[in-house]
């Protein structure tokens, strides 16, 4: 079931939405190389807790952090830790607040620097990849038209879709139905209605889809060691459209 959200409620997710897009713009003004991922994890938390918000990941099935920091071939759910960002290095960073029995969910990718050709294209395409999976989306489109989409424009450049991690719905928990998955067949999945509130993410490899998960129990990487990104907006489907709270 597809929970669809009040406008009163929805109002409470543009403000745990906005509190994530500020913070995350708020880290890419400061991430830089010699940072480390757990610096950049501190600048989350005390961002989220200076909002009146709280970091959801922090503690998420024992998550040990506010912020994933994934660094160039991990996918997501990257430990923030003493790894020292380096020039040449792309960095997702996704992160979670809860306010007043809402939450909102983002990420972006970040450069670091000047990068590669390859993985400048990649960081392009994957937030592309987000904008063609919204477009003409709103009540009455069938889910896995979003998954169409994505996995079109991705694969149309060159790259390959990440199938092991979906965007999901979100409101009074951070993951709720439906799952919605970065690839699909057009036409097909349940129909989209007002009201309902997903998060869409596109996470985009440069070699394989493949991923495995390190021992820590989350860190998640492609099998070839290959860079991915990763591009995230809370979105509302509206009768007309959809409503990002997130940018
Ligand atoms: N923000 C992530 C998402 O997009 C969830 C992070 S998992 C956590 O769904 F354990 F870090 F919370
Ligand atoms: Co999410």
């Amino acid at each position: 079931m597809i929970g669809v959200k009040s406008e009163e409620e929805i109002a409470r997710m543009r403000e745990s939405c906005a509190i994530v897009r500020d913070c995350l713009a708020f880290v890419r003004e400061r991430i830089a190389a010699g940072m480390t991922t757990g610096e950049v994890d501190e600048l989350v938390y005390r961002f989220i807790k200076a909002s009146g918000a709280e970091p959801s990941c922090l503690g998420y099935y024992g998550y040990p952090a506010s912020a994933c920091v994934s660094v160039n071939e991990v996918v997501v759910h990257g430990i923030p830790d003493g790894r020292v960002l380096e020039e040449g290095d792309i960095v997702s960073v996704d992160l979670c607040a809860y306010k007043n029995g809402f939450h909102g969910d983002g990420a972006r990718t970040f450069r670091i620097g000047k990068v590669s050709p390859e993985k400048d294209k990649l960081v392009r395409v994957t937030e592309e990849c987000f904008f063609k999976g919204i477009e003409g989306l709103k009540a009455g489109t069938p889910l896995y038209d979003i998954g169409y989409r994505v996995q079109k424009h991705a694969e149309e450049n060159g790259f390959s879709v990440i199938r092991a991690y979906t965007g999901h719905g979100i409101g009074r928990e951070m993951h709720e139905d439906p799952s919605v998955p970065n690839v699909g067949r057009k036409g097909t999945g349940v129909r989209l209605e007002a009201g309902n509130v997903i998060c869409i993410e596109p996470m985009i490899a440069c070699g394989t889809f493949r991923v495995k998960v390190l021992p820590d129990g989350w860190t998640a990487v492609t099998l070839d060691g290959r860079p991915a990104a990763h591009y995230e907006n809370t979105v509302v489907i509206r009768e007309d459209g959809v409503e990002i709270l997130t940018l």
